[in-house]
């Protein structure tokens, strides 16, 4: 069974009760909230309190993606703003298991992002602490990118490093139509759809071609 977590990031945030709906009316039950910060990532998005609204106005499981330079100092706002698991970025962390017990000591679920030219070698040793891994099939930044195929390697590897463990993998990036069916074929749980879904005229449509392509 495919699980799709849509990134808002796509979403039209003039109106985003609106797409949220729609979301949630076509069975949608996690959201992907893309977090960037302006220094790990040249863009910058929204924060807390934008999460904070989002976690008020829907039921879903609220995936906060952090693309921000030194995570621990923030988990404080992102925790308290709803996200109920919290990814951050191997790259951006200055002690990674020390994030990552805080965020799980504060009874949110815990998660990994590796860059495309990060090495999943290095996710060895925070294994056992790992409730989510995010699998960047782009360089974060923004939305819309092209997948990048060499990455499908970098899923299988990751899904045979999991072995019994109970850590969900996820891939995010240029997931779409022409994409999705090479990332589900390496065993990954999630894809996160951002331009690929929410970019259409026929959003409902477009999920169930996704689901079943
Ligand atoms: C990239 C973000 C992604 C992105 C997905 O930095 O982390 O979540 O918004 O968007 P699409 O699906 O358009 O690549
Ligand atoms: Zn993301």
């Amino acid at each position: 069974m495919r699980i799709i977590s849509p990134s808002l990031l796509a979403a039209n945030f003039q109106n985003i009760e609106h797409d949220i709906a729609i979301l949630e009316g076509m069975g949608i039950n996690r959201l992907h909230l893309d977090v960037m910060d302006g220094h790990f990532v040249p863009t910058l998005t929204f924060g807390p309190m934008i999460i904070k609204a989002i976690n008020r106005l829907s039921s879903c499981h609220l995936e906060t993606h952090l693309m921000i330079e030194d995570p621990y100092k923030s988990l404080d706002q992102y925790i308290d703003a709803g996200s109920d698991t919290i990814i951050v970025h191997l790259e951006a962390c200055k002690d990674p298991l020390r994030e990552l017990e805080y965020i799980k000591n504060n009874n949110v679920l815990a998660g990994i992002a590796i860059n495309p030219d990060t090495d999943e070698r290095l996710l060895d040793p925070l294994l056992d602490y790992l409730d989510y891994i995010l699998i960047m099939s782009v360089y974060p930044g923004k939305g819309g990118q092209n997948f990048i195929p060499e990455t499908l390697c970098k899923m299988k590897n990751i899904v045979l490093m999991r072995k019994e463990r109970n850590i969900l993998i996820g891939v995010d990036g240029g997931v779409n139509i022409d994409t999705i069916s090479s990332v589900y074929s390496t065993n990954i749980d999630i894809t996160v759809v951002g331009s690929g879904l929410l970019n259409v005229s026929n959003i409902p449509k477009r999920y169930e071609e996704l689901m079943n392509v």
